[in-house]
């Protein structure tokens, strides 16, 4: 298969990373007799710095000439530090979301063997968690207007709006992973307070009929972020909005023992995009000790994506293979053990491959 990838590295880590993704791509694509083509194009506060705007057209241009965008990570700690700057690399990673109709955003949370005893909580508790969580990811309060403050700067306001028919894609998407996996899918919301919530339950409710094979249940995201900790090899797929679903990821990555392993697939009208669920991490920018599982992983899914699945799986378990061997970097390596390289850790599962 011919595949034009667009190549989106971004800030802090992401170079480095996404560069052991892209190796590990073309390692595969070299065992199963593949192509693979790069564009490589500027985003966030990398893509500020050369032309002042964090999604230029001309990415955005590659993007949609691509059949996949791989991206890294965006941010940086000087727009972090400063909350009044008025462009932020931020910015073009919503924007990007939103032009490109990005509306369903995967992350699969899976808890294997080699991960069990690096997790925090206790393996009894984490054996056997295996779900995906379907975060909407162009509509809620990310991108709800208006937006912000008022003429003395005393009161700001976000707005958090959807409507049926950016639930009902998302809700399908959701669904219809759920049809194809243990069917049962929870839908996360605050109905108890939120009238959007509210629209998701009802909404939620009127496709469930659709879909009768499946179990669905609701659950109010304070419960949510609880039962993810209490009971996590319980669920599914989750299905929720933009805010909440930012937030319970980022929980449930480390339930795998760190954050630096859950890849996601971003998918919706156009191209789809691939990326790890972590940050920019800039503490670690150019150091060469950041994990790239997740954004190998990320390469995982973007073949996946397009019906390769014996390419996928065996990048999976080449990773895998490389955490039982011990081969981890420092956010993964137990006290008193020998962390590795990013790059050291990427040649080991492309020695796998
Ligand atoms: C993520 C990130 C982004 C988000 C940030 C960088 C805007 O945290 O992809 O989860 O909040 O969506
Ligand atoms: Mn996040």
């Amino acid at each position: 298969m011919k595949l034009r990838i667009a190549l989106l590295a971004g800030d802090g880590i992401g170079p480095e990373i996404t560069a052991e993704a892209r190796r590990t791509l073309d390692r595969t694509a070299e065992r199963f007799g593949h192509r693979f083509e790069y564009r490589e194009a500027p985003v966030g506060a990398a893509a500020i710095d050369l032309t002042g705007d964090p999604y230029p057209e001309e990415t955005h241009r590659i993007c949609l000439e691509s059949d996949a965008v791989l991206f890294g990570a965006i941010g940086d700690p000087k727009y972090d530090n400063d909350p009044t700057a008025p462009v932020r690399p931020e910015q073009g990673l919503l924007r990007m979301r939103r032009s490109l109709g990005l509306y369903a955003n995967l992350r699969p949370v899976a808890v294997t063997e080699s991960l069990i005893d690096r997790s925090p909580l206790k393996p009894e508790i984490v054996r056997g968690t295996d779900f995906i969580c379907v975060r909407e990811l162009t509509g809620g309060i990310y991108f709800g207007r208006p937006q912000g403050r008022d003429q003395a700067g005393t009161r700001a306001f976000d707005t958090c709006t959807y409507t049926v028919a950016e639930i009902e894609r998302v809700l399908h998407t959701a669904f219809r992973m759920a049809g194809a996996r243990r069917r049962r899918l929870t839908v996360v919301d605050k109905a108890n307070v939120l009238e959007t919530s509210r629209l998701w339950r009802e909404t939620a409710r009127r496709l469930a009929a659709q879909y009768p094979e499946t179990e669905v249940e609701y659950l109010f995201v304070d419960n949510a972020a609880m039962q993810l900790i209490r009971q996590p090899s319980h669920f599914d797929v989750i299905v929720t909005e933009n805010m909440f679903g930012d937030i319970l990821t980022d929980e449930a990555s480390v339930l795998g023992g760190s954050l630096g392993m859950l890849a996601s697939a971003s998918l919706g009208d156009g191209p789809a995009l691939f990326e790890p669920i972590h940050g920019s991490y800039p503490q670690a920018a150019g150091r060469n000790i950041a994990n790239p599982m997740a954004a190998i992983l990320s390469g995982a899914l973007l073949l996946e994506h397009f019906g390769l699945k014996e390419e996928a799986e065996t990048i999976r378990q080449a990773v895998d293979h490389t955490i039982r061997d011990g081969f981890v970097t420092e956010d993964l390596a137990r006290p008193g053990e020998r962390s590795c390289t990013t790059s050291e850790v990427g040649d080991r599962i492309r020695a796998r491959v």
